[in-house]
């Protein structure tokens, strides 16, 4: 980290998107299995180039499930910090409640749960760890996780094709065994860790989440109504407002590798609540374990690649441990910059 990256975090906010309008609301009914349907690939394609993020309308997620998932997520963060406590995640294993993550060596004013497949992960070799005595809550996340997991496959294949290559270009990386996970974020008004002198923790946590990228190729975002999310273009922060029924969808580091720059991975932030408690469900869409990433050789581009090779796994393994604590600077692709 360096003084250059602290300060985005000072950079004004364009409030009523005078300067660059805002984040598209794009309509992909029309996006079919093979996502060739032309014009939602070009308003995709243009808003990752442009925003590295856009919302989606006419996505085909059940709302029952949606309405479902979340009132499971606001019954799991308003029990007893000690029930929650008892998932507490490890630096060996991340998956489970946490209420100290760090971004950039900040700490973040939330509360998260973080699952992913069943089973043992092939990234950090842990399994999920669920609340006991909640098999209604475990059912409803499997269910959103494999919705948002067959929605992310859809926005990939439309991502490729506004690259110019065929849609199912990136599929082995991803089907079926990709490492995609879903978090449960509660972005409280009262400091989860205020008044609490048995956990160690940093005195300030002044954004809900710092400025970061997220680390994979895309990544589905559930807010609720209350506001907060902001994307970073042009040296403004930009609001990216609650549209009812439209998912966040942003892309990702490794996107942004595999186009060569051609889409951006959006620098991000959620603003510290102040006066009502916000929900949101980002779904990671990630790699599977062994991928490695390079530029795609682009139609109609004699651009050298501007990355060396990222092995999947390692890269997500180094931003983990940034997260959990101060193990050092957090890894970025600009490391593997040519
Ligand atoms: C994240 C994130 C945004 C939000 O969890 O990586 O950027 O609106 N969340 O909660
Ligand atoms: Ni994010």
């Amino acid at each position: 980290m360096n003084d250059a990256d602290i300060d985005l975090d000072r950079l004004p906010t364009d409030a009523s998107g005078r300067l660059r309008g805002s984040v598209p609301v794009i309509d992909i009914g029309g996006l079919d299995e093979s996502s060739r349907a032309d014009a939602p690939v070009s308003r995709i394609a243009e808003a990752c180039r442009d925003w590295g993020f856009f919302q989606v309308v006419n996505h085909g997620i059940d709302p029952a499930l949606i309405a479902a998932t979340i009132a499971e997520m606001r019954a799991f963060f308003a029990q007893p910090a000690r029930r929650k406590e008892a998932i507490l995640r490890t630096r060996e294993n991340p998956w489970g409640y946490y209420h100290n993550e760090l971004t950039k060596n900040q700490r973040d004013k939330k509360e998260v749960f973080d699952f992913t497949a069943d089973g043992i992960d092939p990234v950090y070799c842990a399994s999920n760890r669920w609340p006991d005595t909640a098999d209604r809550f475990r059912e409803t996340m499997r269910r959103y996780r494999d919705a948002s997991a067959k929605l992310s496959l859809r926005l990939l294949r439309a991502m490729c094709a506004g690259l110019g290559l065929p849609p199912d270009h990136l599929d082995g990386a991803f089907d079926p065994d990709h490492t995609g996970f879903i978090r449960l974020n509660h972005y409280p008004v009262r400091d989860p860790l205020a008044e609490r002198d048995d956990i160690a923790h940093l005195p300030v946590a002044d954004l809900g989440v710092h400025h970061h990228t997220d680390a994979g190729a895309l990544t589905v975002l559930l807010q609720d109504e209350v506001g907060g999310l902001q994307v970073c273009r042009d040296g403004y922060w930009h609001d990216v407002p609650p549209v009812k029924g439209a998912f966040v969808i942003n892309t990702g580091d490794m996107m942004q590798v595999w186009s060569n720059d051609r889409y951006q991975a959006a620098i991000h932030r959620v603003l510290a609540m102040e006066t009502s408690d916000r929900y949101s469900i980002p779904f990671f869409y990630n790699p599977s374990v062994d991928t490695h990433i390079v530029p795609l050789a682009l139609p109609g581009s004699n651009e050298p690649p501007h990355y060396r090779t990222i092995a999947w796994a390692d890269f997500r393994r180094k931003r983990t441990d940034g997260d959990y604590a101060d193990y050092g600077a957090e890894v970025q692709i600009a490391q593997y910059r040519i």
